[in-house]
């Protein structure tokens, strides 16, 4: 499983400086993430240990309307001076970080703000303690939503074994483990939505014991049960194995042996996620323009509904056999119904401006995400891979429109143009789902596909059988 690519902060303040000695510090950042990403990034989404029972009631599922004017204030760092010298603001290995990244001096003063914003959301470590902006809100869902959500779990009918044989892992992001597993009983209830003919199933496992796992945990299931669309992940159902089922059925936890879980049973994307892809094939313009056009789909499906993904990245986009696209991983999904929200959230290059300079963001975060996926089909990657420093301090500030491939033979004038319009740092002038749905690169170009997808899914499948 590729370890690249999860929401993360990374804060470990002793892999930098030995970093910083061998001189690569943006280059060993994978390797931290392997190792602290799933702390960092549980802490993140899971900060709190209290086992109070779970109700709607709670105020971990309230949220008030977002008020622009108390936000922009809000945002300040308390004790931080951005007029001061921009050396006597960031620690030492954050200046280091902005000379690797060739930023000049007059510039580290320009954006010194969203220099330490970046430099706090990546490597917290590094700096004084309690020093924060203000801290945004958790993921919303309406409380009816949520309360449906809670009576969907439900205890195994059978011995878990018994329901889906012996189970594979298939992916791992920074919250769940993933496995694939048979289809042999079917609970008699809750699983309206599943056909019949359904053979496999997709197991993403989730720790569920802190008020905030479980806070997160049906929030994601809300929205998994409210959504229903070609081109998003299909949900069945819900099981809730405690610890005790689990030490009875010698179930190996991702999460330690002493835990309770929630078993996601979701619709099983055999042709793998969008990042897999970029690896396996070359992509045709035809093709990128053919998946741009299934994921915008599903964003308008969304933005419709006044939802916001706000975890969009190649590895939260999968396929399936048959060529669909389909987006996956509803962990971070929020309701903008209220009015807008201000909170640094997602995956470093995949980040929008709005939310790197801490401002009120709303769906069109995803547009931005959006984008830096079709980029990555073009150059195989994300843009500054592997210096997620640089690449959010960029995306901030002079934006990425300078890494679309102009050189590029399958780019066409029309493809750049329509980058373009989706990397633009200031969202409210950034195009809608809808616009871009009636953009000539995707009317033109997806419709001529004609089955390249397909092609390119027999490549990966090759490929992954000679691995
Ligand atoms: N429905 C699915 N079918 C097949 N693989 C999946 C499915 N859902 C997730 N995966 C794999 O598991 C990985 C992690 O799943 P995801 O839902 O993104 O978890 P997380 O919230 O931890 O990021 C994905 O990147 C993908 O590789
Ligand atoms: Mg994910």
């Amino acid at each position: 499983m590729d370890k690249k690519d999860k929401p993360y902060r990374d804060n470990d303040r002793k892999n930098l400086k030995k970093s910083k000695a061998a001189g690569k510090v943006d280059a060993v950042k994978d390797d931290w993430r392997a190792i602290l990403e799933k702390r960092s990034m549980k802490s993140m989404r899971y900060n709190n240990n209290s086992t109070t029972p779970l109700s709607v009631d709670s105020p971990v599922f309230i949220i008030a309307p977002t008020d622009t004017k108390e936000n922009e204030t809000k945002t300040e760092v308390p004790g931080v001076d951005f007029q001061l010298p921009w050396k006597s603001v960031l620690p030492p290995e954050i200046q280091e970080l902005c000379l690797k990244a060739e930023f000049t001096p007059e510039f580290c003063q320009a954006n010194l703000r969203i220099i330490y914003s970046v430099g706090l959301f990546l490597h917290e470590e590094l700096f004084a303690k309690g020093a924060h902006f203000a801290h945004g809100q958790a993921p919303y869902c309406q409380p009816e939503r949520v309360e449906a959500a809670m009576k969907l779990v439900q205890a195994p009918a059978k011995p878990i074994k018994k329901m889906f044989g012996s189970l594979k892992p298939v992916g791992e992001g920074g919250f769940g483990s993933v496995f694939v597993g048979k289809v042999k009983y079917v609970p008699k209830s809750g699983t309206e939505n599943m056909s019949k003919k359904v053979k496999r199933v997709a197991i993403k496992k989730v720790s569920h014991n802190s008020i905030h796992e479980k806070r997160s945990n049906i929030t994601e299931i809300a929205y998994l049960a409210t959504l229903s669309h070609p081109n998003i992940v299909d949900f069945y159902y819900v099981l809730h194995v405690t610890e005790a089922e689990s030490a009875k059925e010698k179930i190996s936890s991702a999460f330690g042996a002493t835990n309770d879980q929630l078993w996601i049973v979701l619709e099983f994307m055999q042709g793998g996620t969008l990042a897999e892809a970029t690896r396996f094939s070359n992509w045709t313009q035809n093709s990128v323009a053919f998946v741009a056009w299934q994921i915008l789909l599903g964003l308008e499906y969304l933005h419709d509904r006044n939802f916001g993904h706000r975890d969009l990245k190649s590895n939260n986009v999968m396929m399936s056999v048959t060529g669909q696209i389909k987006l996956i991983d509803f962990g971070l999904c929020t309701d903008f119904s209220n009015g807008k929200q201000t909170k640094l959230l997602g995956t470093s290059h995949w980040i929008p401006p709005e939310m790197i300079s801490r401002q009120p963001h709303d769906m069109q975060v995803d547009i931005w995400s959006f984008a830096v996926c079709i980029l990555e089909l073009f150059i195989r990657g994300p843009p500054h891979r592997g210096q997620a420093f640089k690449c959010m301090v960029s995306s901030a500030t002079v934006g990425l429109q300078d890494q679309i491939p102009l050189d590029d033979p399958r780019l066409g004038k029309t493809g750049q143009e329509f980058l373009k319009n989706c990397l633009v740092v200031d969202p409210t002038k950034r195009a809608t789902a809808k616009e871009l749905l009636k953009h000539r690169w995707i009317t033109v170009n997806a419709r001529e596909d004609n089955g390249g997808i397909i092609k390119i899914l027999s490549q990966i499948f090759l490929a992954k059988a000679l691995l």
